[in-house]
This record gives C-alpha cells, structure tokens and sequence, in this order.
C-alpha cells in the first residue's frame, strides 16, 4: 500500500465521493463563452474545470504548416500552474504534448478537415483545474467549441473514462482513485455509429474486466453525449 493510499475505496457499495460504481461526476457544460473565439466551451466535470477555445479555418502559420488536401488541425492541452495540488510548471512537458497528440487524434476523426485545404483549425485546452479524467474532460469541451464554431463535422465526440478500483470496475474515475487505482481506461465514442474513437489503458484488467471497463465508458459517453448537445441547444435554441 502506498502513503496516503485509503484502506477501501468501495465502503457499502459507494465510492469515496459517494458515487455508485457506475455514476459519473456532476457535468456542466457551456458553450459560447469566448468573445474572441469563433467558438468555445467551458465545462465543470466533478473537480475539473476545462475551457476550450477554437479559432479557424484560418490562415496557416507557419506555412510549412498548410496540408494542400486538408485543414492542419492543431491542438494545444495546457494546464494552468494553480491546477493541480502541486504547482504545475508553466510550460509544455512531454504530458502535455502527448495529450495534445491524443486529443487531435480523437478530433480529427470527425471533423471535415478535407473542406479546408490550406487553413489551420487551433484548438485551445486549458485545464483551470484537474481532478482526474482531464483528457476526456479536454476532448468533450474541444468538441463542443469546434461545434459552437460552425466547423462541419460528422458528430460531436464525447468522452469519459473507466477503472479499475479494489478490484472492481467503475466508470469516471476522480483523483484519489485514480493515483492509487489499478486500472484507467480513457474512452471516446462516435454515437452515431457507436465507432470508438479513442481507447488507451493504463494498468491491468483481464478480457472480462477490460470488456466491462469499455462498456461503462461507453455508457458514460453517452450520458456526456447528451449534456454536450443540452449545451448547444442551450446557445442555439431548437428542441
Ligand atoms: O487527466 P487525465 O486522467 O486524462 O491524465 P493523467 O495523466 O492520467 O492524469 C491524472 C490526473 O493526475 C490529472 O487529471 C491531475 O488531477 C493529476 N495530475 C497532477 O496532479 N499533476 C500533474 N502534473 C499531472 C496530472
């Protein structure tokens, strides 16, 4: 057992925070929150607060940059010094390229890159605060600002993550389950067609359990699924 680690992390069939094993955290979603940005989203995931700005189709710079057949869509996941119990440095790390990469990869499977040849489409994650899940967190925000922008794509993306915690499977995984926990599973869907559009895991799960963990986490997509739509609604009214 670690320092700090809990002794349980299911008391009575409730997790630390009071969660049952397949609740999420309380979600917030709002889109439109930027002036300057053509489009953006700030979101409240339990402790994670994410603010999500998009700026294109726009002129590339630096032009070595310019892809003829498409859009570049570059992703920028920052966390802000005051998010995290110890201060962050300031400054990229290879964390954050790494998620950067993870999030344009998840991105660029619905966006309609090929309509923009030569123009750059820059996505803005700033984590305020992190609580554990920040990449899911970053990658349902992008998705409602590049919405918010007006830039076609096929489906919004949402994400959410399952784990593995005193041996069992629960869904959305807050941060002190997430240091000591034995398993993590990042996941984004295209609802629609039920195409997963991200899966990583960290840890160990047998073929059952990882076909739970990603069942969980697809449902919680689906439930994250709904809220981003609330969101765009909210700002563009319809039913
Ligand atoms: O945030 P996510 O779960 O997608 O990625 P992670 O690399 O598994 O990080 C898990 C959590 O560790 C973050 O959400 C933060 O709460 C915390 N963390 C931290 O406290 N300090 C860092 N420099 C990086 C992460």
């Amino acid at each position: 057992m670690k320092v700090g680690e809990p002794e349980e992390f299911i008391i009575d069939g409730k997790r630390l925070d009071g969660r049952a094993p397949d609740e999420l955290r309380p979600i917030k979603i709002e889109a439109g929150v930027l002036e300057r940005a053509d489009g953006s989203c700030y979101l409240e995931w339990g402790g994670n607060k994410v603010l999500a700005a998009c700026y294109g189709p726009r002129e590339i710079h630096p032009k070595h940059e310019a892809r003829s057949d498409r859009a570049a869509l570059r992703t920028y996941y920052r966390m802000a010094p005051f998010s995290v119990n110890d201060r962050k440095r300031p400054g990229p790390d290879r964390r954050s390229v790494e998620l950067s990469k993870v999030i344009r990869n998840t991105l660029e499977s619905v966006v309609f890159l090929h309509l923009f040849p030569m123009t750059a489409i820059d996505v803005y994650i700033e984590i305020l605060q992190a609580q554990a899940g920040t990449r899911c967190a970053g990658i349902t925000a992008a998705s409602v600002a590049i919405a918010d922008a007006g830039i076609p794509m096929k489906e919004l993306i949402p994400s959410c993550a399952s784990g593995k915690i005193d041996g069992k499977v629960v869904v959305d995984l807050f941060d002190t389950e997430d240091n000591y926990g034995e398993a993590d599973v990042p996941v984004a869907i295209i609802p629609r067609t039920g195409e997963i559009a991200l899966l990583q895991m960290d840890g160990n799960l047998t073929q059952e359990e990882f076909e739970e963990a990603l069942n969980l986490a697809v449902k919680g997509c689906k439930d994250v699924y709904e809220k981003q739509k609330e969101a765009l609604m909210k700002r563009y009214g319809g039913e």
